[in-house]
């Protein structure tokens, strides 16, 4: 695949083939913070943007002609999974995704479906609109939530600060949390191998609120399932694994085998990447609060970062986590054209 694209330098990163600088993509780059999107979001649900092939397209597309990053993501959401799975799901404006059925005991676990991966033949449908878009130009990555997350949002009922309600199933229910994190692990499985089988190029696993846990917990109810993930995708595309708490969590993250961990913004990059197997390469790890700054203080932090990084193969410039709906748009372009002016 990477061979038949114009730009494959995330690909060589991803892989820690050579490049000539580092490949930059943001996580959340298809969102709030560009004007253009609100004319879209004006219109339409946020859930019509993602089930709208067309839709869904024109909004993967936004950073890629307006930013001139390095990758594409396709524009969904890490909750599709768990709505195909029979959670009822909506997004309310200031409020976040909400399931008004929340999953809390046995019978709530039994009702989630396995079978579901027909309710999300949409996303294949975009990913292949998309690529007629972007035409070999760059890579599009596709993604997943991690069954951690995803359960911690079903358990829930939407998001939440101090996942009580789900550290108490974990505590006192173990084994009815592992059933359940087996059903989205499984459905996680069929969900990623059907975007690399629609053209996806690179794939990612966000595992995001994974710092909530403790280091035997990630072990347990996380590291457990997203290595099951990762052993059983067809691995023809690079696989980057995300988690907040990568800096506690990376050398664990490292033994399910990924091309690329994206670490969290509380770490040295480069310390992380050494203590990681020859062969794994990192993406990150600017603190996205950084893109609110004076432009001045914003060159200094990423010129710090890339200096760090400067001779290491596989590193993907990234930022630590989502870039935020009111950071300056100007901001993020002005960073993404620094990067690019980069050269090893
Ligand atoms: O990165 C991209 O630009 C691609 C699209 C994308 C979205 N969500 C679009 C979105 C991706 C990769 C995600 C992943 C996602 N969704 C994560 C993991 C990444 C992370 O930030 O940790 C999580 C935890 C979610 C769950 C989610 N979706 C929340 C908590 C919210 C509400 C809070 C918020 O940030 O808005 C969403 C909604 C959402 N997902 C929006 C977008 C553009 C905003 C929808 C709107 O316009 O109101």
């Amino acid at each position: 695949m990477s061979t038949t694209l114009q730009n494959d330098l995330l690909i060589r990163a991803a892989l820690s083939q050579q490049t000539e600088r580092p490949p930059v993509w943001m996580m959340r780059q298809a969102g709030r913070f560009m004007p253009e999107y609100w004319e879209i979001k004006n219109k339409y649900s946020f859930l019509e943007m993602c089930k709208t092939p067309e839709i869904a397209a024109d909004v993967t597309m936004l950073p890629v002609d307006l930013l001139g990053i390095d990758a594409a993501i396709l524009f969904s959401d890490i909750l599709v999974t768990a709505e195909a799975m029979g959670g009822d799901l909506s997004f309310e404006q200031g409020v976040g995704p909400r399931f008004s059925n929340p999953v809390r005991s046995a019978a709530d676990a039994e009702r989630l479906s396995t079978d579901c991966l027909h309710k999300l033949q949409y996303v294949a449908d975009a990913i292949k609109v998309i690529q007629q878009r972007l035409n070999g130009s760059i890579p599009l990555i596709g993604f997943a939530g991690a069954p951690f997350t995803i359960l911690s949002y079903l358990v829930e009922g939407g998001s939440s600060k101090d996942f009580k309600l789900t550290k108490l199933l974990l505590n006192n229910e173990p084994q009815l949390a592992h059933r359940i994190l087996q059903k989205i692990a499984d459905v996680t499985v069929d969900y990623l191998n059907m975007q690399i089988e629609a053209g996806v190029n690179a794939v990612q696993l966000f595992d995001s609120w994974a710092l909530a846990l403790s280091w035997n917990d990630y072990q347990e109810f996380s590291h457990q399932y997203n290595k099951y993930i990762l052993s059983r995708i067809n691995r023809t595309v690079p696989v980057i694994s995300f988690c907040k708490g990568s800096s506690v969590f990376a050398p664990i993250m490292a033994e399910a085998n990924p091309d690329v961990i994206s670490v969290d913004w509380n770490s040295d990059l480069k310390n992380i990447k050494k203590t990681l197997p020859e062969g794994i390469a990192v993406q990150g790890n600017l603190d996205p609060f950084v893109l609110y700054a004076e432009k001045r203080v914003i060159k200094d932090k990423i010129l710090q970062l890339f200096e760090r990084m400067r001779g290491e193969n596989g590193f993907i410039f990234n930022l630590g986590h989502g870039i935020m709906p009111d950071i300056p748009f100007d901001n993020v372009k002005y960073a993404i054209d620094l990067v690019k002016e980069f050269r090893y």
